[in-house]
């Protein structure tokens, strides 16, 4: 099979893809203390930067973002400092690579909050879902989400600034962009989705309202980084995970998307959350009818193999393609997708947390 359309370049702003291959951005719990990423990460993303474009694992924008122990922030200077090595390895190995910047909203535990407080959400709704923690004495484990509370109007300017700040943070670290999550049932999805998004101020009930929030935030971050073509943003219409159901995800996402084509992005990036399953019926129906209302450049991303990417390009439904578990476990991606070489599998165990195990070891081809 030949993957010509994978393998032509993009441009996105000032950066040129050299081909259509995306890493995903990709959660693997093993920053230093204090969050920071490390040199053993720089090795991680310096092995994968044959990707068009890299995008980091979803990284706090303030102490409260967080919802799974040793996730990497980009609010303090020592974390500003441990992804600049990041950035640097990335590019010396010929990459590009844009930072994702997270909130996780009600996903998370008091143990891991500031002060042991309640984590935030739009709506004081509890998910049923999992965080991971860490207790007092050292031990670690996965943990029940806790109830959140709902965020004061007051308070929301404060979350916008977060990821603003953050935005500055990435930049100051080497990155070439931003990414703003707001995908997979994390704060932004939860104002979004209509279950998750009780209020009744400006905020929440139609879709106009529920997507406010999302665009308040891409609107700091384009202002912060002052660079609109240096921002992207990620959405999972229809998914679940994280216990996020939206009654009209059409409508909901379909509004979002027509309003985002006015900030000119450097792209928009549509997730299919498959990993713990489901049918995702009509997935495919509504990711045209967005490709279709967007009028950029479009990432897609969710159980891809090399024919199905080359295929989406080949048929114009998506510009660039992202591979997750693919890129785990073969760092050299780009060059087995050219040979039609096998892939490696997949280690399940090594996934989050941990040290070079299943992280920087799996083998290049030879
Ligand atoms: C996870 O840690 O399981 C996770 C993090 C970010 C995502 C999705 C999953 O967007």
């Amino acid at each position: 099979m030949t993957i010509e359309h994978l393998l032509s370049p993009l441009q996105i702003g000032a950066l040129t893809l050299p081909n259509r291959l995306v890493m995903a951005p990709l959660t693997r719990q093993r920053s230093l203390p204090g969050n920071i990423p490390s040199e053993l990460n720089a090795h991680y993303y310096a092995q994968r930067a044959n990707a068009g474009l890299v995008i980091s694992e979803a990284s706090q924008v303030c102490p409260e973002g967080q919802g799974y122990a040793w996730s990497p922030g980009i609010h303090s200077d020592a974390q500003i400092a441990g992804w600049q090595q990041v950035t640097q390895a990335v590019h010396d190995a010929g990459g590009r690579i844009f930072l994702q910047l997270w909130h996780v909203g009600r996903i998370s535990h008091p143990l891991l909050q500031p002060n042991g407080a309640a984590p935030v959400a739009p709506s004081a709704v509890q998910a049923q879902a999992e965080c991971y923690v860490v207790e007092a004495d050292g031990s670690h484990h996965k943990a029940a989400t806790a109830m959140p509370r709902a965020l004061e109007l007051n308070e929301l300017p404060g979350v916008v600034e977060a990821y603003a700040h953050g935005s500055v943070n990435a930049l100051k670290a080497g990155f070439d962009g931003v990414e703003v999550h707001a995908a997979n049932g994390y704060l932004l999805d939860q104002f979004l989705c209509s279950d998750s998004n009780q209020r009744t101020d400006a905020y929440g009930g139609s879709a106009e309202n529920r997507a406010r929030f999302v665009l308040d935030v891409v609107d700091a971050t384009v202002a912060a980084v002052g660079d609109s073509r240096k921002v992207g943003i990620r959405i999972s219409p229809m998914g679940t995970f994280g216990d996020v159901n939206d009654a009209n995800p059409l409508e909901t996402f379909s509004y979002l998307v027509a309003q985002l084509n006015s900030r000119q992005l450097a792209y928009l990036h549509v997730n299919r959350p498959d990993w713990l399953g489901g049918t995702f019926e009509g997935f495919d129906a509504l990711l045209s009818t967005l490709r279709q209302i967007y009028t950029g450049t479009v990432i897609i991303a969710g159980g891809q193999t090399a024919e199905s990417g080359e295929q989406a390009v080949a048929d114009g439904l998506a510009d660039l393609v992202a591979y997750g578990r693919p890129y785990i476990a073969n760092p050299d991606l780009l060059a087995r997708f050219k040979a039609g070489a096998a892939l490696n599998p997949l280690d399940g165990n090594t996934l989050y947390g941990g040290g070079a195990e299943g992280y920087t070891d799996y083998p290049s081809m030879s």
